[in-house]
């Protein structure tokens, strides 16, 4: 007598074809997108790019410089003319992607609060933009990858094979950001956070050039009350499932 087949699992791409996935994540500070990206990029075997680590770097680059936060041409000038490196994170850093500029390791540097809230305004020129996207793309053109940011689903890689929004409530994110400061040695406090965030989702989401927006076709998570060991296997399953 033959068995019947209660639940059929899904089938499964093959291994050459998960290889060479590509795979959006975009979503608001805070809600955990570069640790799930990284997560999701172990998992495959695909190559995690932060690109919110690139524009931390260009806005480090203009405060080394001594030029101004205002002046788009000339920090869109100068990231033209340095060399950003990113590297696999370790323990040491927590994880987080090694960032250099010009061979000079600011992995640590770029994580400040100074920085974090400089970021939101410097990423909003074209110019600037413009430069990272073209960089972007030039790094995603053989496929096997997973990139986390705001623009990548819409943006910088609208033929993604996966495309997720995640987010998670302000104040969740704000807990979260708590934790990640804490653990650099900053004692910030929680409200202001709080507000720095929701600043930040607001000039993100309402900037004329790639702006914080969930693509028509991705798939949203909201992560409120979901462990990082369940979104990175939501993630995963989306991706290798046919
Ligand atoms: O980790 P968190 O979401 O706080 O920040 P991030 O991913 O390191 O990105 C820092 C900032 O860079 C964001 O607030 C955005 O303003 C900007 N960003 C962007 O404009 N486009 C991207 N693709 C990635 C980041």
């Amino acid at each position: 007598m033959q068995q019947m087949e209660t639940s059929k699992p899904a089938a499964r791409k093959d291994d050459a074809a998960v290889k060479l996935l590509k795979v959006a994540i975009d979503g608001p500070a805070g809600a955990g997108k570069s640790t799930v990206a990284q997560l999701v990029a172990k998992d495959l075997d695909l190559l995690y790019i932060d690109t919110g680590a690139m524009y931390r770097a260009a806005t480090w680059l203009a405060r080394k410089q001594g030029i101004s936060t205002e002046d788009g041409e000339a920090i869109a000038k100068a990231a033209s003319e340095a060399t950003i490196r990113l590297e696999p994170g370790d323990e040491s850093t927590n994880g987080r992607t090694r960032v250099y500029v010009n061979d000079e390791e600011i992995t640590h540097a770029i994580r400040s609060h100074e920085i974090s809230d400089l970021v939101s305004k410097v990423s909003t020129f074209s110019a600037l933009r413009k430069l990272m996207v073209a960089r972007q793309k030039e790094m995603i053109q053989r496929g096997g990858v997973v990139l986390d940011g705001r623009d990548i689903g819409t943006v910088v890689m609208p033929d993604a094979d996966i495309k997720i929004y995640l987010t998670a409530s302000v104040d969740v994110r704000a807990q979260r950001r708590l934790k990640d400061l804490q653990a650099l040695g900053e004692s910030p406090d929680l409200e202001d956070l709080a507000k720095a965030i929701a600043e930040r989702d607001h000039r993100d989401s309402n900037r004329a050039d790639g702006p914080l927006k969930q693509a028509d076709d991705a798939i949203a998570i909201i992560t409120d009350n979901m462990t990082i060991e369940q979104v990175v296997h939501a993630i995963v399953r989306l991706c290798v499932e046919q």
